[in-house]
């Protein structure tokens, strides 16, 4: 990786591309000054790798966060603007989601509820509470030039979420929220690039995680090194964009 952030937050890293992506910013050089992982459940069996990380790395800091518990989100970029000050936060990686199986004769209203709250709602509401940390990490860094280095909020969208490349149907919970994702990813990234913020939506390959099972065609980390460096070029022009992990542009 050519660049790293001064500071980077990753929801939904206790375990898959959250964690994995934890990993390969730990390992970079220069290392971020703040790594901020956040999972569902502290202290249980799955946390524990991502917690014993940070008990190693200073840099690393393990905080709670539910996606589809927007009232908890004040507290939590409390807790971050107590660790960045006057620095801000420079990435949001909106990683956290869920994909709930369910063609037209299964799908329930709750399948759809609790996949928008997690998938869609969650993240929008989770960048509205940063942007005043993410306004501050852009000016702070307003010598650096737009991407990464200075802010950028980055949601973990899928190829499922493209309307142009559905030709098998179904899926109705993971393909909407997803594509109401991207949606949202447009619309920041038109809002917010006057702030010296920048936005994407990326999608990671299929992937070896509980989600993308064992036969998945891609591993965590040939997935995460792309991703990291796919964020690393992220610049105006990226702005708005829809990306595959190997840096391709994707299909809306
Ligand atoms: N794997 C793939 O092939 C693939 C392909 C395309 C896109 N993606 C996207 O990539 C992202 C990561 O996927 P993954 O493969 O790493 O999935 P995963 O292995 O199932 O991990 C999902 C992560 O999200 C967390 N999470 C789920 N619901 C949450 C909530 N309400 N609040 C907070 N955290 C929550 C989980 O926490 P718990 O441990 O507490 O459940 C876990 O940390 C997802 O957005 C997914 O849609 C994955």
């Amino acid at each position: 990786m050519a660049t790293t952030p001064y500071s980077i937050l990753i929801t939904g890293a206790n375990r898959g591309l959250g964690l994995a992506l934890v990993k390969c910013l730990l390992a970079s050089n220069p290392q971020p000054h703040h790594v901020i992982a956040t999972s569902r459940s502290l202290g249980g069996e799955g946390s524990k790798e991502l917690e014993e990380l940070a008990a190693k790395e200073s840099c690393l800091s393990v905080l709670q966060l539910t996606t589809g518990n927007p009232a908890t989100f004040s507290t939590l970029v409390g807790d971050v603007d107590g660790k960045v000050k006057e620095f801000g936060l420079n990435v949001l990686v909106n990683n956290a989601g869920i994909h709930i199986r369910r063609g037209l004769e299964d799908v329930t209203v709750d399948d759809m509820t609790q996949t928008f709250a997690t998938n869609t709602i969650g993240p929008l509401m989770l960048t509205q509470s940063f942007l005043p940390l993410l306004k501050r990490a852009a000016s702070h860094a307003s010598d650096k030039p737009i991407g990464w280095q200075r802010a950028a909020v980055i949601n973990m969208s899928t190829i499922l979420a493209s309307i142009s490349s559905n030709n098998s149907g179904g899926l109705y919970p993971y393909r909407s929220s997803k594509a109401a994702l991207n949606a949202i990813t447009k619309s920041l990234s038109v809002d917010l690039l006057k702030d010296g913020i920048i936005t994407c939506s990326v999608h990671p390959g299929w992937v070896q995680t509980d989600m993308g099972g064992p036969n998945a065609s891609v591993t965590t980390e040939q997935s995460v090194q792309g991703m990291l460096e796919l964020f690393a070029k992220l610049d105006k022009n990226s702005n708005g964009g829809f990306f595959q992990y190997d840096g391709s542009v994707m299909n809306w």
